[in-house]
């Protein structure tokens, strides 16, 4: 999404590029330093259309990133699903699924400023000036066909049981969750998995079934993923100013449908640590199941060395087992499926 273009449809107008880089600066301090004052941003327009500004043109190419993650056959469902985006903000994640199902979508937003409904509406009718966008949470009992609710950096901000009403309200058929990559949020993200899998959905992303996640008393590891993303120019200039790195990010992505669909994920990288002169060496998640791997570089390419040295938490790899020692599984990769982008 070109830059120029946004700035067009914003709340709040912005003197000069400065000006906005200026209100990006402060956004991040909130969010980052001040988390007392996280709220400040949805009440004060300028901050607000500095958030749609710097999230959305970074969101778009990380909802793409994530989808060839998903399993196809539940992608062709989501295609035909009414979208609830949930904390919907400027709706930086409507427009995203909007943009990659390339044709009008239903769409409901549930947000709780009045400033972000509005951003979010002079956004979406900027954008698709002859399509509906609905905001009124009384519409939910019109929807026909299935329901996919997404929370997009939301479900952290609206606390657990906030995320649990939401869905007990809403019933939906679909659910996904982009959300922070923290070791802070991951608890919450686990109590969300564990009582969505006991009103009878499964988990179709990260795990490879509902039986309990091995990483529930880690203290040093927990579950994310990392996306790399190609930012436009523009977008690109304007993070490195404000000294945001937006180019490899981490997030927790899980997603849930109450109908099971299939996927062969085993085994998915946890923690990556620095390699050895003779290996690398990863904590996995194997079915359910904590292991520590070891591969040995001796006889192995160049090549396929770089191909590991890039391996990133949430990469899912498939091997071969040469030998079970005490302390480590030492494994041969047949293949590694990088969730973020090559070198
Ligand atoms: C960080 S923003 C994310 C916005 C958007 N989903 C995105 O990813 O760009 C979090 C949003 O969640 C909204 N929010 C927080 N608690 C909420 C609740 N209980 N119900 C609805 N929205 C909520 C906030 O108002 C804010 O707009």
């Amino acid at each position: 999404m070109d830059l120029n273009l946004l700035r067009q449809h914003l709340i709040y107008e912005f003197k000069n590029e400065n000006d906005l880089l200026k209100a990006i600066e402060e956004l991040s301090v909130k969010f980052t330093q001040n988390r007392d004052h996280i709220g400040d941003y949805l009440k004060d327009k300028r901050l607000a259309s500095a958030y749609t500004a710097f999230y959305l043109t970074t969101n778009i190419p990380k909802f793409q990133g994530i989808i060839p993650w998903l399993p196809q056959s539940w992608l062709e469902d989501l295609r035909q699903s009414t979208l609830i985006d949930i904390g919907a903000g400027p709706g930086t994640f409507s427009i995203a699924f909007r943009e990659w199902v390339g044709a009008a979508v239903e769409v409901l937003q549930i947000e709780t400023s009045q400033i972000m409904r509005d951003q979010a509406q002079k956004l979406w009718s900027g954008l698709y000036p002859d399509e509906k966008l609905t905001q009124s949470k009384s519409s939910l009992r019109d929807l026909q066909g299935q329901k996919l609710a997404l929370f997009g950096h939301s479900a952290n901000e609206m606390g657990t049981e906030g995320v649990l009403n939401y869905i007990r309200e809403i019933n939906p058929d679909h659910i996904l969750f982009i959300e922070p990559g923290t070791k802070d949020f991951f608890p919450k993200m686990l109590t969300i998995r564990e009582a969505l899998i006991s009103m009878g959905y499964h988990i179709l992303f990260p795990c490879p079934n509902n039986e309990s996640c091995p990483l529930a008393n880690s203290v040093n590891d927990w579950c994310h993923q990392f996306i790399q993303i190609k930012q436009s120019p523009d977008v690109e200039r304007l993070a490195q100013m404000a000294r945001k790195d937006r180019r490899l990010l981490p997030l927790t992505v899980q997603a849930f449908s109450k109908h099971n669909y299939s996927q062969h994920t085993k085994t998915r990288i946890v923690r990556v640590f620095a390699e050895t002169k003779f290996s690398f060496e990863w904590d996995v998640c194997e079915l359910n199941q904590n292991k520590h791997f070891q591969i040995m570089k001796r006889g192995l390419s160049k090549v396929t060395q770089a191909k590991l040295a890039f391996a990133k938490a949430g990469d899912s790899v498939e091997v071969e087992i040469e030998k079970t020692l005490e302390e480590a599984v030492r494994v041969k990769v047949k293949s590694i499926n990088h969730h973020s982008l090559e070198p």
